[in-house]
């Protein structure tokens, strides 16, 4: 067990394989008797999962790119401060489906924002709780929405189009390469189990596990 907690964040495209990596690791903090908590974003408190609502809204075509960015920090701010923090201060391994790389990725690339911007309202919204380890699932949006077959008509975010979703993916790539110490990049166009291989190995290498 590791004397103070660790956050983890789950990063990648749709479809790149988070949540199936999600669940094995569970299983694999389950039956080793580990601390931990699974949270995801947007969302992970009562009030946060409300605000996910209206973000990723299918039938809603009127939001800007600056009120999704914002909702997303304020959905997060929230999470921050009623979950991460003091479940990561209890000693817990909080692991967590999706975070900031996905406002660089989504928000400051692909919808045009700019890091800056993004940079500064989450600055502001995460109170320096930067992850301890981030596993990027390296796979394209061409071949992730290929093997889940499909775009989720409901989701706002998943119907925007082949094209954003490649910009997403850039987006990724020039998130990992300036958080080279915190991202580790993993190749997802493999096995489920290669995969899990290399998470569970970068999770020892940090001492987490
Ligand atoms: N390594 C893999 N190879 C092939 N298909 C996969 C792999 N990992 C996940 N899948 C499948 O791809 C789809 C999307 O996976 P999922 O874990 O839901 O991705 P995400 O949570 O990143 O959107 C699911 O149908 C899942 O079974
Ligand atoms: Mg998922």
């Amino acid at each position: 067990m590791p004397d103070k907690g660790a956050f983890i964040t789950l990063e990648g495209c749709e479809g790149s394989g988070k949540s199936t990596q999600l669940g094995k690791l569970k299983e694999y903090l389950e039956k080793g008797g580990y601390e931990f908590s699974v949270t995801r974003e947007p969302g992970g408190t009562e009030i946060s999962e409300r605000v996910r609502e209206i973000i990723l809204d299918g039938n809603e075509t009127r939001m800007t790119a600056e009120t999704e960015a914002l909702l997303f920090a304020a959905a997060r701010a929230q999470h921050v401060s009623e979950k991460i923090l003091p479940e990561k201060a209890a000693g817990k391994i909080v692991v967590c489906d999706r975070y900031i790389d996905s406002s660089f990725a989504y928000q400051a690339y692909a919808r045009g924002l700019g890091y800056e911007f993004i940079s500064g309202i989450n600055v502001f919204a995460m109170e320096n709780c930067m992850p301890d380890l981030t596993l990027f699932f390296d796979v394209s949006p061409d071949e992730a929405f290929a093997r889940k077959g499909g775009a989720d008509k409901d989701d706002r975010m998943e119907q925007s189009g082949i094209g954003f979703h490649r910009k997403v993916y850039k987006g990724y790539l020039a998130v990992a390469e300036l958080f080279k110490e915190r991202i580790v990049k993993i190749d997802a166009t493999r096995t489920v189990d290669e995969i899990f291989a290399d998470v569970v190995a970068a999770l020892k290498e940090r001492n987490i596990i």
